[in-house]
């Protein structure tokens, strides 16, 4: 039997509460497939761990991380401790050293799942956005010059490495062509004349080697449009760590929400462990209540069995949150039900139990 060690930090606010049942899901699932299991050991670090020992994680937590197949995070931060430090603590560093560099996010409208777009069908909204998760916008590289003089200038730059864009982009026609589906690169050539003439040029070097895959290419600012007016243009894009960040918010909101949200930090090379989440926060307006949503962290389970290499797992439990979306009265209030989160989670199980 296959044992995978799977490291948790459940995180703040309502980290925990959808987490538990992700890994209520996990288990049921390890447990309908005697062929593997899940070992899970509990990482207590985030905002409350910080309060007591002024940093967010043990001074050998990466170490620990890394003993492990894989790592499922709920959510970190949390009023009273701001939030860059609880995001560079944590969720940012691990993201760094262990070279997650592919930030995965499934856009993808579930049946019962609530879309405000009005003519939209569910085959209509079926992506698969592949988000440089590593450098770009998002290099942290800049300046910040004669700070409250008149004079004063602030440089954010980014940075787009040939190595960094090539993989990333390489990933994606992979991906594409495994898929047989059509490949979509977003960025902004016209205007950033530098990082996103460069990114244009790989996209179509790296093309090159698989003539096989249809390609497009948009600029972002129309991107965002035809997502909205025409989402069945997309299928497998691929986009800058900025432009990833803001285009699956959207993506979200076309397709359920950020209680449906869920995203994979890959290390494709699989020397380090690959972190997966939902996309949402800790919620602390509802903390503590029992109401949140846990679908997009069970989603996240989806996506870890898929990298496991158990795609017909990952997909049955999308088809059981599936039949949980179709009853109203088995959601939580954010999708206009009045279930617990617990209840939610008991009913991916059931549904998953009945369905194979
Ligand atoms: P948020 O995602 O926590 O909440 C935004 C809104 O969506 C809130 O009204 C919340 O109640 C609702 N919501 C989010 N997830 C939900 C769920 N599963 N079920 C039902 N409703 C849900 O974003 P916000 O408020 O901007 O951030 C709160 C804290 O979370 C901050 O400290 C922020 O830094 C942190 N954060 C952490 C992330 C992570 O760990 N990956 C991502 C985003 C924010
Ligand atoms: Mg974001």
């Amino acid at each position: 039997m296959k044992k995978w060690n799977i490291a948790v930090i459940p995180g703040d606010g309502i980290g925990p509460e959808v987490v538990s049942e992700g890994i209520k899901v996990l288990q049921a699932v390890s447990e309908l497939n005697p062929a593997f299991a899940f070992d899970c050991a509990y990482f207590p670090w985030g905002c409350e761990y910080y309060a007591k020992h002024g940093k967010m994680m043990d001074d050998h937590g990466m170490e620990q991380l890394r003993a492990h197949d894989a790592i499922y995070l709920g959510a970190v931060g949390y009023p009273g401790v701001p939030d860059h430090i609880s995001l560079w603590g944590l969720l940012l560093k691990i993201r760094k050293e262990f070279d997650q560099y592919v930030n995965i996010r499934p856009i993808r409208l579930l049946s019962g799942a609530p879309c405000p777009l009005r003519d939209a069908a569910k085959e209509d909204i079926d992506m698969l956005f592949i988000r440089e998760n590593s450098e770009g916008e998002y290099a942290g590289a800049g300046d910040w010059l004669f700070r409250g003089k008149p004079e004063e200038v602030v440089l954010q730059t980014g940075v787009f490495s040939r190595k960094g864009t090539e993989r990333i982009i390489r990933y994606a026609y992979e991906t594409a062509r495994s898929l047989n589906k059509l490949l979509t690169s977003v960025s902004k050539g016209n205007a950033l004349n530098y990082s996103m003439v460069f990114w244009d040029q790989v996209f179509e070097e790296v093309g090159k080697e698989y003539p096989d895959v249809k390609t497009y290419s948009y600029l972002v600012d129309a991107a965002s449009m035809f997502m909205i007016k025409q989402p069945q243009r997309f299928e497998v894009v691929v986009t800058s760590n900025l432009f990833g960040d803001i285009l699956t918010d959207l993506g979200a909101a076309i397709s359920g929400g950020l209680g449906l949200a869920a995203g994979a930090n890959l290390n494709p090379d699989r020397r380090y462990p690959s972190m997966f989440e939902p996309i949402h926060g800790s919620a602390p307006d509802i903390a503590g209540r029992g109401i949140a949503n846990p679908l997009a962290a069970i989603w996240s389970v989806s996506q870890m069995l898929d990298f496991f290499g158990y795609p017909d797992w990952a997909e049955a439990v999308l088809r059981a949150i599936e039949q949980v979306l179709t009853d109203r009265d088995t959601l939580t209030p954010d999708l206009g039900g009045t279930a617990a989160t617990a209840e939610v989670g008991d009913r991916v199980v059931a549904a998953l139990t009945g369905l194979v």
